[in-house]
């Protein structure tokens, strides 16, 4: 086999694809943006936290990625509530990159599909958009967290409508439903055994979900390979939604590693 050849089976799933990532320096935004790079793209890893943003760099830019890795990843400060912002964020993408393919909205939507559909549509080819939701979008609990709850149900009713006015485009919009995680926030909240047990008696896997399973689904959204996929809600929550009664028996599912390792930082 000649070297050109190897060098062409070593392209990654999102080869030469411009990504932004919100929310980029923690859980799921972080995984994200080393899973796309790793995967060839140009990526944009935007966070309120400039800090978090760069750490999250300095991983993708580490020794341990596959040569494919292009590493042309930059961090920018940007909050995702502010319009002018998240403006210049996608102004600032076109600036350094050019282009516009993909936009993972894991940190707020509106204004960040506003922007890159229409930075998408200038460059002519389509492109995808991904806005994070949720499970609690799709389905009442008895611990409520209503502002939430209505806010995530909007995102996922926004995607859908933008997916079907934008088809035409080649512009997909997607909405991926994430079960309950084993990050921080949630498992500094569920601080018993009882509120852990009352929670995972619902999940037919038996076990809380990684960031890097959800990262792992806006990759296959964020590729080609996704092209006939549009106006979906995308669950990645262990058959949660999916279920009634539960098998009683312990899961024998195993969590997959993340790219996040708590003893390198805050993620
Ligand atoms: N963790 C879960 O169990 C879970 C379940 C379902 C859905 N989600 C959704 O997944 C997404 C990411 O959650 P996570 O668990 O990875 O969160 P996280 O707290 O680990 O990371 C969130 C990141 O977003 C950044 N951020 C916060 N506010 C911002 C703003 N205004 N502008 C820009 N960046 C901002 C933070 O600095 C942080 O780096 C959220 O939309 C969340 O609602 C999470």
């Amino acid at each position: 086999m000649s070297l050109t050849k190897v060098v062409k089976d070593l392209k990654g799933r999102l080869d030469g694809k411009v990504c932004i990532i919100t929310g980029g320096g923690s859980g799921i935004g972080f995984e994200a943006s080393v899973l796309f790079a790793r995967e060839g793209a140009d990526v944009v890893v935007a966070d309120i936290n400039l800090k978090a943003a760069e750490a999250t760099i300095e991983r993708i830019k580490d020794k341990t990625g596959p040569i494919h890795v292009r590493k042309h990843a930059i961090a920018l400060k940007c909050d995702v509530s502010k319009e002018a912002e998240v403006k210049k964020l996608v102004e600032d993408t076109l600036k350094e990159f050019g282009k516009l393919d993909v936009m993972f909205n894991n940190a707020g939507v509106w204004f960040g599909c506003k922007y890159a559909i229409e930075a998408i549509r200038r460059g002519g080819k389509g492109g995808s958009i991904i806005n994070t939701a949720s499970f609690v979008g799709l389905m009442g609990a008895a611990t409520p967290q209503i502002a939430y709850t209505a806010s995530k149900g909007a995102v996922i009713a926004l995607s859908r409508e933008l997916a079907v006015c934008h088809a035409r485009e080649n512009i997909r919009v997607n909405a991926i439903c994430p079960g309950p995680l084993r990050t921080p926030l949630l498992m500094n909240y569920l601080n018993t055994d009882e509120k852990i047990s009352r929670r995972l008696v619902h999940v037919p896997l038996g076990r809380f979900g990684e960031p890097i399973e959800i990262a792992n689904a806006a990759l296959f959204l964020a590729s080609d390979e996704s092209s006939y996929i549009t106006g979906i809600e995308f669950k990645v929550d262990g058959g949660l939604t999916a279920a009634y009664v539960t098998p009683e028996e312990p899961g024998t599912s195993l969590p997959p590693k993340n790219f996040f390792k708590p003893s390198e930082g805050t993620s």
